[in-house]
């Protein structure tokens, strides 16, 4: 029987697994666990490869928003004009600053924010635009920074499901007043645990994360901020340094599974990933429209042991915490009811693809 998670970590690490345990094992025997050599090179390596002249790493995606944020100056009384639909983290962070986030519904193609909605929602409170790069495909970059240089608002980009991803040739995170990337283990450049990761080119906001990552100190047990606990450690950093490597291949594997999916799936009832620049998008997720009985065509897939996730099934004005903060937004309402991920990793081999959409192609009819 054919069984498929949504990732399999397995078949995407084997091939560097040995690479993999003599990192962990230099880690172990240096003795070194925090704050190292390790994190200055990942994120040395990180700048250099997204393009960007300073990375600061941190404990997590959602901590390198919040950190964003209020490197930012953004908290009580200012509005965050951003996305119904993502991960909760990136509305989270604007509450935990004290702000309010303003939301603005997003393309029914791309599933991204949709730039031509913003200068409606800008007020007087408006001090940035908070972007997210869904499932791995760039948002709107050229469209959102003539906005936000318009209007005198700060662009901050959530990547964290789009490490790699380009927009015209520059990778996202290297486009806005900074950048926000998570290592959670089904990230494009996933960890062995948490991570987290901001860009800038501001070299005064690159050293003023430093210190609040690390409880607002810069010089030992002398503490200039109210800080966090939010730094990467050690393991994680040469971890995640040996998967950076491989970082093009992975999203080139990903970018080749999709294709696949594309064209076993070109009959199927469904609306697919719109196919605009298929060499930018690096398909974190793959996510398709079941416009009808999607739940219950992924209960059909779950019977036959074909993991898939519905990313997401909430519109975030709607979370419990939020209390209904928006009018509703009718292309994320519709998207929110109709969309299913499906499994898609490095290391997935055609035949599986294949096996998948014939069932799936089964299901529908
Ligand atoms: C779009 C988005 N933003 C933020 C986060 C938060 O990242 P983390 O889980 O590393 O805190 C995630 C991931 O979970 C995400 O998908």
């Amino acid at each position: 029987m054919l069984k498929v998670p949504m990732v399999d970590t397995q078949a995407w690490h084997a091939p560097v697994q040995d690479e993999l345990e003599q990192a962990a094992l230099r880690v172990l025997r240096s003795g070194q666990f925090i704050s190292g050599a390790e994190v200055a090179a990942f994120e040395q390596e990180s700048a250099c490869y997204l393009g960007s002249p300073y990375a600061v790493s941190c404990a997590n995606g959602t901590d390198a928003l919040v950190l964003a944020l209020l490197t930012a100056g953004i908290g009580n009384g200012d509005e965050v004009i951003t996305t119904p639909f993502s991960f909760f983290a990136t509305t989270e962070a604007i509450l935990r600053v004290g702000a309010t986030p303003v939301f603005v519904d997003i393309d029914h193609k791309t599933f991204n924010l949709d730039p031509a909605l913003i200068p409606p929602a800008i007020s007087a409170k408006t001090k940035a635009v908070l972007v997210v790069h869904l499932f791995g495909l760039p948002a709107e970059l050229d469209a959102l920074t003539v906005i936000t240089e318009k209007y005198g608002l700060l662009l901050i980009e959530d990547c964290a499901q789009a490490f790699g991803a380009s927009y015209q040739e520059k990778k996202v995170g290297a486009f806005g007043h900074i950048g926000c990337f998570s290592f959670f283990p089904s990230k494009n450049l996933g960890g062995f645990g948490d991570g987290g990761l901001i860009t800038t080119g501001s070299a005064a906001i690159a050293d003023q994360l430093k210190q609040l990552r690390n409880h607002g100190s810069r010089l030992s047990y002398y503490h200039e901020s109210v800080g966090y606990n939010s730094r990467l450690d050690e393991v994680q950093a040469a971890l995640l340094r040996v998967k950076l490597k491989h970082i093009n291949h992975y999203n080139h594997q990903r970018r080749q599974v999709a294709q696949w999916y594309k064209e076993y799936l070109s009959e199927a009832p469904l609306v697919l990933p719109s196919g605009n620049d298929e060499n930018t998008h690096t398909y974190n997720q793959f996510t398709v429209l079941v416009p009808d009985h999607r739940d219950a065509v992924q209960k059909q897939l779950e019977k036959q042991s074909i993991a898939s996730r519905v990313f997401y099934p909430t519109p975030l004005y709607r979370q419990p915490v939020l209390s209904n903060a928006s009018r509703p937004l009718p292309v994320c309402e519709k998207v929110c009811e109709q969309c299913l991920s499906l499994p898609i990793f490095p290391g997935m081999v055609a035949e599986k693809v294949k096996a998948l959409s014939a069932i799936l192609l089964e299901i529908l009819a």
